[in-house]
């Protein structure tokens, strides 16, 4: 038995001192010192000896027993004191490592400009007014004087969502639902999306624009010059030549288109691909509000005058930076993007 017992002793201590990881040695603490493992089952057949061998071999088998227990504590210990310091080195921060720049973000260069445009006509006294970008045929078309088959519906073919409804193809239903609930004089401008059936090298589907309006008593075609020319001198360059064109909007009598001269070519046409050699570039619509908008907000068009102007702002951003491709707003490239 004593025997028997030394080389259980012996056996049980080599397993352990070969043992590698925990896993094993938690199996080697269940066959030796489990409810069911070696030591218990001699422990159970010590009734079965005589007396005094039961003391004896009960004394030995409790000290092989602790020192199995030490040796598998002992290597538990370390084996947990390795994996700390396993874990320790992986989570180690070398705090002389150059940082992670993270790049800046900036405003797309539209919004630059649409900022830089806002800023200057609240300059000159203007408020922002917004309108919703689905509206329907009465403030898109009917209140701003253009009757159902009129050829002018034409030149803004858009997108219907019902009879009633459409994205509107400009601002100018903004003049309309601002002049129903506020009486003059009003100075407005009201930047947003609008949306047209058209797409080239300089047109989107969507684009955005800002109307401008201002009625009193006694506003004349002189305030609206004063006005526009003083806003493209400052958005531009102070020099810049500028012409008025009479043209046509069914909302403004008189109307005028308003050009400024190239600023690609600096207005010679030599060869000039974005003014087309003529010098000028169109840059906005404008005109004295009709009588009829007038009267379908409730003004008296006998009593106040008022101007309006709308201009597109991705065309001013590019001729601003002399960027000749529309589609490069929308792709959001970064390398194009952080070049403003
Ligand atoms: N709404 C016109 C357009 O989109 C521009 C404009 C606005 C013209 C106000 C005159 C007055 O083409």
């Amino acid at each position: 038995m004593k025997g028997r017992l030394a080389k259980l002793e012996e056996e049980a201590l080599s397993q352990i001192s070969s043992v590698k990881d925990v896993q094993h040695l938690s199996e080697l603490k269940i066959k030796y010192l489990g409810r069911k493992g070696v030591i218990s089952s001699l422990v159970k057949d010590l009734p079965s000896l005589p007396l005094d061998d039961r003391r004896r071999f009960g004394r030995l088998i409790n000290k092989i027993k602790c020192r199995i227990e030490g040796r598998i504590d002992a290597l538990a210990a370390q084996f947990s004191e390795r994996e700390k310091t396993e874990r320790l080195k992986g989570e180690r921060v070398d705090v002389t490592l150059p940082g992670r720049r993270v790049p800046p973000g900036r405003r797309h260069p539209v919004t630059q400009v649409l900022d830089e445009v806002e800023d200057i006509f609240v300059g000159f006294g203007f408020e922002i007014a917004e309108g919703p970008d689905i509206e329907s045929d009465y403030y898109n078309f009917e209140a701003l004087n253009i009757p159902k088959d009129h050829p002018a519906r034409d030149m803004q073919d858009t997108f219907y969502i019902s009879e009633n409804l459409l994205l509107r193809t400009h601002t100018s239903p903004v003049q309309i639902r601002v002049m129903e609930r506020k009486r003059p004089p009003v100075r407005i401008i009201a930047p947003g999306a609008v949306y047209r059936r058209d797409s080239d090298l300089s047109h989107t589907p969507m684009f955005r624009q800002v109307e401008g309006f201002m009625v009193d008593e006694g506003i004349t075609f002189g305030d609206l010059k004063g006005v526009l020319i003083t806003f493209l001198h400052t958005i531009f360059d102070e020099e810049l030549a500028i012409r008025f064109r009479p043209s046509f909007f069914p909302f403004t009598e008189p109307s005028a288109e308003v050009d400024i001269q190239c600023v690609i070519c600096g207005g010679s046409g030599n060869q000039c691909g974005v003014c087309k050699g003529s010098g000028w570039i169109e840059v906005l619509g404008s005109g004295m509000i009709h009588p009829n908008v007038f009267s379908n907000v409730g003004y008296d068009p006998e009593k106040v005058t008022g101007f309006a102007f709308g201009l597109g702002i991705e065309r001013i951003t590019m001729l601003k930076f002399g960027i000749d491709n529309i589609r490069y707003f929308f792709d959001n490239d970064v390398r194009f993007l952080r070049q403003f």
